[in-house]
This record gives C-alpha cells, structure tokens and sequence, in this order.
C-alpha cells in the first residue's frame, strides 16, 4: 500500500499564526501535526508515502525532507490550485498507480490505533473504507448514511439537513477504482472537486465502500480553538520524559517533558506539559496543557493551556496568560517605565485580549 497526504490549503483561521507558514507545521505537543500523520502512516508500515502541497510547499519540503529520518520516502505532488480533495486524488495517480492506499488529511489529529485498520484494508477485497466519527455539528462535514445493516447508503457533502451525526474525518482507503470516480464527477458549489461525491459515485456503482466508526478523539486543526484541544489530548496521552536540567528549586510533576537542552529554574511546572530543547523557564509557572517550544524564554510569568512557539520571549508579565497561541520569535515583556500602559507592536490578523 502506498499513503497519501494532503498538505496544501492557506490555513486563513488560523492567521496570523500561519501567516507565513503552512497550517499543518504547527506543533502540537512540541511535533508538527504533519509528522505525526507520517508516524502513523509508517507504523502501518507504510514507506511510499506522496505529500500534495499547495502555496506552502516550499516550506513542507524543507521541513519533511525526504523522509529518511522516519525511514520512508516522501513524494512531493504539487497542486496548482485548491480544487479538492478528489482533485488531490486525480492529479497523484502517477505516484499511486495501481496500488491500493490510505489518504490522511495533513492537519488532522487522531487518537493512534490507525494501522490496524490500515492493514485490514490492505488485506481486504474493499474498494474503500472511510473511517466516520459522531459530531455535535455534522453540516459542516461529509456526512454518511448508513442502512439498518450498518453499510453506507448515501453520502453528502456539509449537508444543510444532515440525516446522521456522523462525520467523514479525514482518512480514507481507497484502490484505483477512485481513479475512475474522480474522473466522473463534477466540482461542487464551492468549485471543489468534492472526496465525498466521489465515495458516493463508488457506492452508486456498487463498489464496495467499507464504513469503520472510529470511537476516540479526532480534531481537525482549523482554528485556534482546534489546535489548543488537540494540544491537550496529546499532552494527555504522551509518554512524559525528563532530558533537559531541572533544578533542586523547582518543582516539576511526572507529567511533564522536559526535552534536551531545557533549564528549568526556580519554577513550578504542572502537567501535562512539555517544555522544548534549549528552552528557559525561569523563576515561573507553567500550568497544564502548555507546550512551549524549541529556544523560548518564560521569566517571571505565568502561562497556562497554551501554545508557544520557537524564539519568543515572555519576560515579567504580571498576570497569568492562558488559552493563548503565542508564534515564533514574539516578545512580551513588562515595563515598568511611566506612564502605566499597553505597549503593543502586532502584526495583521493579531488578537489580543486585555483585562
Ligand atoms: C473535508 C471534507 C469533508 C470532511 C472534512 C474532515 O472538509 O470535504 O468531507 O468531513 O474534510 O476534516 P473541508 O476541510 O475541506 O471543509
């Protein structure tokens, strides 16, 4: 089997954090939601793996490499343009061929367990299989329609009136019947050539499409909120160790990483959290569901559930910042020079929310 992953998009909700950098680069727990999506293809012991990109191709490519430091090969497939998923499909079939494979969306978060059945489908005499989920707001999802036995019926695109709660999330198998599905379609209302639509030719032609329904946790990264949620679930969950220096003033809990080349100085640390290589907390507290990453700097502040990435500076803050997403090489410092005032230089798109 071969895997495919969708990595293009401008990642527009969650400007200005992916301003300048692709959507599905931002970490989660100290690691880019993308290389967990290429963990999990591998542990399904998967090692052709293509990866569609779009306008921030360049910066993907230099961050994937060419998979070697995860032992696969990575195949860049360039998209002119965002026509959808089944576009992405259509425009990999020289890298697929005839084999059968699994598509992940890149900024897709989803609790492991995923090889299993990866290598059923493998092993299967399926056309497809789509993994669905329960959600509370299925119009804004592919949605699937099941009979009383269980196998899908119908399958509709962000439906105005949904006829079940459950969701297309974002991982499907699929063999080179597709090739012929994505051929026979027309793009939708929003001009995309729709994966959903697709699925739904293949059940109309009685290919047989495989529903699994997943029971964890899975979130799309689309917007802040998203991205913070899936921060704790894999904070929750990771295997928390302790490279870096901790000093005997500090009080750090077993639910914490602290990765190599971190300082932890006078400072109380709650998990779960992690803490990235050569990054400073000093005389702070760092609550739960906090990931601060690679080279930053925490002095005398205060930081809970929260995201901070590389090179930032928050020096002295004197109240508590939470359920913030805080980019590369920011600054937030204290100034204790009159007049008493909020001094701010932020760029487009920036929120703040001040007491
Ligand atoms: C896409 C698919 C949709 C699926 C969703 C999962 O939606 O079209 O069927 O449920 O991903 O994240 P989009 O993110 O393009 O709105």
């Amino acid at each position: 089997m071969k895997g495919l992953i969708l990595s293009g998009g401008k990642g527009t909700r969650l400007y200005p954090i992916t301003f300048n950098r692709a959507k599905q680069l931002v970490p989660v727990a100290n690691k880019p939601v993308l290389f967990r999506v290429i963990e999990a293809i591998k542990e399904a012991g998967i090692h052709d793996i293509g990866i569609v990109i779009g306008d921030t191709g360049e910066e993907i490519k230099a961050a994937a490499g060419t998979g070697e430091r995860w032992g696969v090969n990575l195949t860049y497939i360039p998209q002119d343009a965002p026509l959808g998923l089944a576009h992405a499909v259509k425009i990999s079939q020289d890298f697929l061929g005839d084999e059968r494979f699994v598509m992940f969306l890149g900024d897709n978060v989803i609790q492991g367990g995923i090889s299993s059945l990866i290598r059923q489908f493998a092993h299967s005499d399926w056309n497809s299989q789509v993994v669905l989920t329960e959600v509370d707001q299925p119009q804004h999802y592919g949605v699937a329609e099941l009979d009383e036995n269980g196998r899908i019926k119908r399958l509709i695109e962000k439906p105005r009136n949904p006829p079940s709660n459950l969701a297309l999330v974002g991982i499907y198998m699929f063999d080179k019947n597709v090739f012929t599905a994505v051929n026979s379609i027309k793009p939708s209302w929003r001009g995309e050539l729709e994966i959903t639509d697709a699925i739904q030719w293949l059940v109309e032609n009685n290919f047989a499409v495989h529903p699994y329904i997943h029971r964890g946790w899975w979130i799309d990264t689309g917007k802040p909120i998203d991205m913070l949620e899936a921060n704790n679930r894999v904070l929750a969950e990771l295997t928390h160790t302790v490279d870096g220096f901790v000093d005997k003033d500090s009080k750090v809990d077993h639910l914490v990483t602290v990765e190599r080349g971190a300082e932890i100085i006078n400072s109380v640390i709650r998990g779960p959290a992690i803490i990235g290589e050569e990054a400073r907390i000093v005389n702070s507290y760092i609550g739960p569901f906090t990931s601060i990453f690679h080279h930053t700097v925490i002095d005398s502040s205060e930081i809970e559930h929260s995201i901070v990435l590389d090179n930032t500076r928050i020096l002295g803050i004197p109240s508590r910042i939470e359920d913030s997403i805080i980019g590369r090489e920011v600054e937030i410092t204290y100034s204790p020079i009159k007049p008493k005032a909020f001094k701010m230089t932020l760029g487009d798109h920036s929120k703040v929310g001040l007491l």
